[in-house]
């Protein structure tokens, strides 16, 4: 399955804004999530086939105290560090192995400090390496 992109600006967002006053975003913005525990965004990623799958989150985080956040995989979570970036235009990734379900799944990343999480660009969906030949972003 090809890795498919979802931009966080296009998901469901509670206490939080889209913004693009940093560079370097892909699509038309970014989320900048509210300085507040609990602040949170939810993703619905599809599968084609249920089982093991990548979830990589793009993010920065301009400060130098981690962000970290829960998440929640159809309820199911698991903490992960979002540490300093370096600056507010730098972005990172982070990769976080799961298994989903055939169909719609729901991704949440909640922030668990009163810092909030840090600036999200977009979570991509992919299946994890078999050690095998790369798949290239083409799919050749
Ligand atoms: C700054 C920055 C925002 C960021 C915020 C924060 O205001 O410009 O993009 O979200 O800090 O600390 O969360």
């Amino acid at each position: 399955q090809a890795a498919t992109t979802y931009e966080a600006e296009n998901a469901t967002i509670s206490q939080g804004a889209v913004e693009s006053n940093h560079a370097g975003y892909s699509g038309t913005g970014f989320v900048n999530y509210a300085n507040a525990t609990g602040s949170y965004v939810e993703f619905t990623v599809t599968a084609a086939t249920a089982g093991p799958a990548t979830l990589t989150f793009r993010y920065a985080n301009g400060t130098t105290t981690n962000r970290p956040m829960a998440i929640a995989v159809n309820g199911a979570t698991t903490n992960r560090d979002f540490p300093g970036t370096g600056a507010w235009a730098t972005w990172q990734e982070t990769t976080l192995t799961t298994t989903l379900n055939a169909g719609a799944n729901t991704v949440r990343a909640t922030a668990t400090t009163a810092n909030g999480g840090p600036n999200l660009d977009r979570l991509v969906l992919g299946t994890p390496s078999t050690g095998g030949t790369p798949v290239q972003a083409n799919g050749q």
